[in-house]
């Protein structure tokens, strides 16, 4: 896996916004899997400034977002359609009919499920996958146990999860209990895949994602068997990496290493 090791925050987020800028480059009418939580604000940021200051075209873009709370309307101000709205689609010229964000008011989700698979499918796949990564290594809300195979589906969020997305509710109480959301078999089908982490309290799961094992108990570890995965983490987050001087040592030994 390429590990891309910054200062901080702000250049994760700028490294993470020349990748998507360089996909979309090559592929105007690129399919990119999009992530909510606090981890992706500064690219969003950055995407629209460059959309603002330096034409970034979304116009032939499709977006696919990783997941949603079972139970809230899109006009809810934590669901993560919403986030989507307020936090990137509503500033940047995306078409409206090309934005997939899963329901979490549907009367079937095992058919949605199924239907937002295909509808994947139909789009060609997704080019660029961002991705977070949780306290306790999930990816999307493949939460610790989930099968490295699975595809969308309903999980229950842990109560680590439940904790830590506190923050945005009033009290976990008001966290919802169930996400729908893609599985692990679905993220790796992605043709490219970057995960994005920052903070001290993110290290312990990168490096376990990272240089741990492959498990289902991390379920980030699955990105090792991808053959186009990188992490843009910064400091902090990769401050429990053994490896650490070699990733700094690769970096300044690309060709076009500043
Ligand atoms: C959100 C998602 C989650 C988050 C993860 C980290 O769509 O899929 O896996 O990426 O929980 O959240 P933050 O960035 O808030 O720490």
């Amino acid at each position: 896996m390429e590990v891309i090791v910054t200062r901080d925050y702000d250049e994760m987020s700028k490294t993470a916004a020349r990748v998507v800028a360089q996909v979309l480059n090559l592929k105007p009418n690129a399919v990119l899997g999009l992530a909510t939580g606090s981890t992706p604000l500064g690219l969003y940021r950055e995407l629209i400034r460059m959309h603002r200051e330096e034409g970034l075209d979304f116009s032939q873009v499709t977006t696919f977002n990783l997941d949603e709370y079972v139970g809230l309307p899109r006009t809810h101000p934590q669901s993560y359609y919403y986030f989507m709205q307020e936090n990137l689609f509503k500033h940047i010229n995306v078409p409206k009919q090309n934005i997939y964000v899963p329901s979490g008011t549907t009367s079937n989700y095992a058919a949605f499920c199924q239907w937002y698979e295909q509808r994947i499918r139909e789009c060609g796949g997704i080019d660029l996958q961002v991705l977070g990564i949780g306290t306790d290594g999930h990816i999307a809300f493949n939460e610790p146990s989930s099968s490295l195979g699975s595809r969308t589906r309903i999980k229950t969020l842990a109560r680590q999860t439940i904790e830590d997305n506190a923050r945005f509710f009033g009290s976990p109480d008001e966290v919802p209990v169930y996400a729908i959301t893609m599985g692990v078999g679905t993220i790796l089908e992605a043709r490219k895949i970057m995960l994005l982490a920052s903070g001290r309290q993110k290290a312990p799961a990168v490096a376990a994602a990272i240089e741990g094992p492959v498990t289902s108990m991390i379920t980030a570890s699955a990105l090792q068997l991808h053959r186009d995965a990188m992490c843009i983490i910064d400091r902090e987050a990769a401050s429990q990496l053994k490896m650490l001087d070699y990733y700094e040592w690769v970096q300044a030994k690309m060709p076009n290493a500043p």
